[in-house]
């Protein structure tokens, strides 16, 4: 058999490998905890599930989905986006998806052809760099700096880069390091993309998990021309990753190029999911408040602790990831391995997330306070 040989440079997704190490260790009566994938541990709002139960009574609700995702939602969209951002946002600007995967996936073939170039960040969420070369497309790596608080210099991208570019993707706030992006930044890059015409798109997975009492941003608040896109989930700060529903908005030549391939390749998510997202866009705004402070009082107390164990981390203040050097010169494998073995804790190595990341780690605040707390407690001064 002969298989597509863009395969051969793309190895198993990490998450999948961290999974069979922890049943592995888990089989063995290990105690482990888990502050590896960014997979909330807090629970679905009852108004939410009651949703997707009472959906589950429409006539219809067993039937191929519309491509585009049904109108309430997108109008349920569009109304945050106004009340949130005071952007304005029409039914041709908004696309609904299973997940924003789906969506960060399918808007390279979208916009890019075999051979093309995006720019991406690393260190990086790896689904951006993996599916352009599914796809065929060559990555140009856009280092991010601690120094520069880990938002990246444009001027420094080399100019026969940007001229062959066709897309930029950037994600704030960051995953892996946590790091926030204000106006200023979004106005310059937005400037930088309109002046060598490359598409910009935002994966604002973690917009809203930031420090309660900060404004939520969206890159459409500046992008006055709307040449951007944006997408945006309900994964994170809705507790529902599994529930795969997500958002793509925006240009609306944007919007309808994804459409056409999200129309030939898969079909809208299941109509009760859509339901529940509904309702959790209703839900009241101290939700996300409840949500924010939760992630404050875990952020605050392991931030304490790396630091008296002498655990260098960048101070961000964005996402519930916590990014951290790996201490005595140890290697990311090195020292999440030790980790494991020692005291049953499973991170994520830095390399997952670039080449360049390998005195790296992040730390994943999806578990109890308290529960984290005596876990990193009991780790050595380093
Ligand atoms: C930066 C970033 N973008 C997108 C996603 C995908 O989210 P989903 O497909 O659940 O909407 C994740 C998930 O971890 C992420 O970290």
């Amino acid at each position: 058999m002969i298989f597509n040989n863009r395969l051969n440079n793309i190895s198993e997704y990490h998450f999948q490998k961290l999974e069979m190490i922890k049943k592995e260790a888990l089989k063995s009566g290990k105690k482990i905890i888990d502050l590896s994938i960014g997979d909330p541990d807090l629970p679905v709002e009852n108004e939410i599930i009651q949703a997707l139960i009472e959906s589950l009574k429409l006539k219809n609700f067993n039937k191929y989905p519309p491509y585009e995702g049904i109108e309430e939602l997108k109008k349920a969209i569009i109304k945050y986006y106004k009340e949130v951002f005071s952007v304005e946002l029409q039914l041709n600007e908004v696309l609904i998806l299973i997940g924003s995967k789906e969506g960060i996936n399918n808007i390279i073939p979208a916009i890019c052809d075999i051979g093309d170039y995006v720019i991406t960040p690393i260190p990086s969420y790896p689904v951006y760099k993996t599916c352009c070369h599914l796809w065929g497309v060559n990555t140009y790596d856009l280092p991010l700096f601690e120094k520069n608080s880990y938002l990246p210099q444009f001027n420094k991208i080399p100019k026969e880069i940007s001229n062959k570019s066709k897309m930029l993707i950037l994600n704030y706030p960051n995953n892996p390091t946590g790091a926030i992006a204000n106006s200023d930044f979004y106005k310059d890059v937005i400037k930088y993309c309109a002046k060598n015409n490359i598409v910009l798109c935002n994966d604002g997975a973690y917009n809203e998990i930031i420090k309660e009492g900060e404004k939520t941003l969206s890159i459409l608040q500046f992008d006055e021309k709307k040449q951007c896109i944006e997408f945006g989930t309900f994964s994170k700060i809705y507790n529902m990753t599994g529930f795969r529903i997500g958002y793509a908005v925006g240009n609306s030549n944007i919007i309808r190029s994804l459409l056409k391939i999200k129309s030939n390749v898969d079909s809208g998510q299941f109509i009760p999911i859509q339901y529940a997202a509904i309702e959790a866009l209703k839900l009241n705004r101290t939700y996300v408040n409840k949500i924010r402070k939760i992630y404050d009082e875990r952020r605050t107390a392991v931030k304490e602790i790396l630091e008296n164990h002498n655990i260098h981390f960048f101070d961000g203040e964005g996402t519930f990831y916590i990014w951290c050097k790996t201490p005595n010169k140890f290697t990311t494998e090195q020292f999440c391995e030790e980790l494991l073995i020692k005291y049953g804790i499973i991170v994520t190595p830095g390399i997952t997330f670039s080449e360049f990341s390998k005195e790296y780690f992040r730390i994943s605040l999806t578990q109890d306070t308290g529960k984290i707390v005596n876990t990193l407690n009991k780790l050595e001064i380093f």
